[in-house]
């Protein structure tokens, strides 16, 4: 007994020792750091109403695909990506005329669901083309917004070296009449530039929900009759609640007020020199700062996403749909960061079936067009060196001391950590499954590692 309390006397002082404590990164779907506590509240909010079922008399449907927006985006928290995909249809374009997205028979989206059986819409039988979407995450969304597009314009201006990036010029439905274009980043073709668009957009077209930018419902396969006899809620369905927040303004909080993923271990590891040097980082551009926004917690604001927002020619992966100026072949790169989580990969999540390493295999085997080289490169690397990149891969999105990856800090992570436990001198590099733990990256799994484990715990 004096024993163990001369055990705890010396780490209590050893502790009181200790440098200032270790900053750990936001998890995935926490809210950024820094935030004022109205902010807090507001992403508070907003995780609520982005999370709650819509109801018929508040606006759903007649056709829709989900009634809430956490219906489909969930992965690995409220806001995260989804294993829910979407129907895209058209007719493919021929020579002089240009791709038709059916638009008088409901298309280019499927909604898959309706209020009632009547309005059940279908793909046309003249659809050429039909396709699906996975659900990708919103985390991060406000410093991705916040980019400047000058950033991203030029990088499209200056492309690496046998890459040629497109940036997708896009108005928001927020902006005033005449406002400049601005890049849009969001989405698989890099249609959309904010939240607050992409939150309009979404209500409409999945949910069903008229709101101040977009008036006018979506008739089941484009007719008008079913239409006036199952849309019964006046236009536009959205309104202000009792702080004055129209739903689309409280999703776009929640998603604007989200933290970037986490990345751990931080840096160092030696897949990523490998990622760069096979010409994966020409497209999936490592970091960027936020510019100076009107919240300070969002401004000047360096996030990892490992992706340039741009439009590439994809040759075969492109998905045959023409959104703006995202052509057939072309798709957006996108963000690696919250890709670890989800079990199926690529935009129609093809490429699923198999453990992570095997699915991002899958995912670089079908990069064609602009990628080729690159593709070329990975599949020569040996088996041991795409281990390698892989378990880089896998470092981005997992949080500090997630030891198996389930996006919690609880007895197995502690369990895992105390049975690496190295005492404050060790060899870990950052390729040892340990180094989830090191949080201050020295090297050693330590008491300064489990005092900070100790903050992080979130149980399961
Ligand atoms: C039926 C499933 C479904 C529902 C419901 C849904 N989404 Fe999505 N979400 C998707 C799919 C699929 C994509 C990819 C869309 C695309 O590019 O074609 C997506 C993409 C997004 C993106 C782009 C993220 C990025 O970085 O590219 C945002 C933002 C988003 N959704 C917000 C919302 C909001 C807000 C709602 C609720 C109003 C919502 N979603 C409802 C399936 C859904
Ligand atoms: C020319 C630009 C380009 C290069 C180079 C490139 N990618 Fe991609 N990557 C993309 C685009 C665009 C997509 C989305 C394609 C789709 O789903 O249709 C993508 C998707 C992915 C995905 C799936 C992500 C998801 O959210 O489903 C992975 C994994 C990936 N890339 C890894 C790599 C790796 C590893 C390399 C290097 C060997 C690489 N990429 C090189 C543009 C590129």
């Amino acid at each position: 007994m004096r024993r163990f309390k001369l055990a705890l006397f010396v780490i209590a002082t050893a502790a009181a020792l200790l440098p200032a404590q270790l900053q750990l990164q936001p998890r995935n779907g926490d809210a950024i750091y820094g935030l004022s506590t109205a902010q807090l509240a507001r992403f508070e909010a907003g995780r609520t109403v982005f999370n709650t079922p819509l109801l018929v008399n508040q606006g759903l449907g007649p056709c829709f695909n989900q009634q809430s927006c956490g219906g489909c985006h969930g992965i690995p928290a409220i806001g995260g990506a989804g294993t829910i995909e979407v129907t895209r249809y058209g007719i493919t374009g021929v020579g002089a005329i240009p791709f038709n997205p059916m638009a008088s028979l409901g298309g280019s989206l499927l909604q898959e669901q309706s209020t009632n059986p009547a309005c059940l819409e279908t793909v046309p039988a003249t659809a050429t083309v039909v396709i699906n979407r996975l659900t990708n995450s919103t985390f991060g969304m406000g410093l991705v917004q916040a980019i400047p597009d000058a950033v991203l314009l030029f990088n499209a201006l200056n492309p690496p070296a046998g890459v040629s990036g497109i940036a997708h010029m896009v108005g928001a439905f927020e902006d005033p009449v005449g406002a400049p274009l601005h890049v849009g980043r969001f989405g698989w073709k890099a249609q959309v530039a904010t939240a607050l668009t992409f939150s309009a957009d979404a209500s409409l077209m999945e949910m069903g929900m008229t709101n101040r930018f977009l008036l006018t419902e979506n008739a089941p396969n484009g007719n008008l009759v079913l239409l006036a006899q199952w849309d019964t809620v006046p236009d536009p369905e959205d309104g202000p609640d009792a702080q004055g927040f129209h739903r689309i303004d409280r999703m776009a909080d929640f998603q604007r007020f989200s933290a970037a993923p986490p990345q751990t271990p931080r840096s160092g590891m030696a897949g990523e020199v490998l990622f760069n040097t096979i010409g994966c980082a020409s497209c999936h551009v490592a970091s960027f700062t936020s510019g100076t926004v009107a919240e300070a917690a969002l401004s000047n604001i360096t996030i990892r996403p490992y992706s340039d927002f741009l439009l590439h020619d994809m040759g075969s992966l492109g998905d045959g749909i023409v959104q703006g100026a995202g052509t057939e072949f072309e798709m957006r790169t996108p963000s690696l960061w919250g890709m670890r989580a989800r079990p199926a990969l690529l935009h129609d999540g093809r490429a699923t079936g198999l453990d992570f390493g095997g699915n991002v295999d899958l995912a670089v085997q079908d990069h064609f067009g602009e990628a080729a080289a690159s593709r070329a490169a990975w599949i020569a690397l040996s088996q041991a060196q795409k281990d390698v990149l892989v378990n880089f891969l896998d470092s981005l999105g997992r949080a500090e001391f997630d030891y198996d990856g389930d996006n919690d800090a609880d007895m197995v992570d502690w369990f895992y950590m105390r049975i690496g436990f190295t005492g404050p001198v060790g060899n870990l590099t950052p390729e040892d499954a340990n180094s989830r733990c090191d949080v201050d990256q020295d090297g050693d799994l330590d008491i300064v590692d489990f005092i900070n484990l100790q903050r992080a715990f979130t149980g399961q």
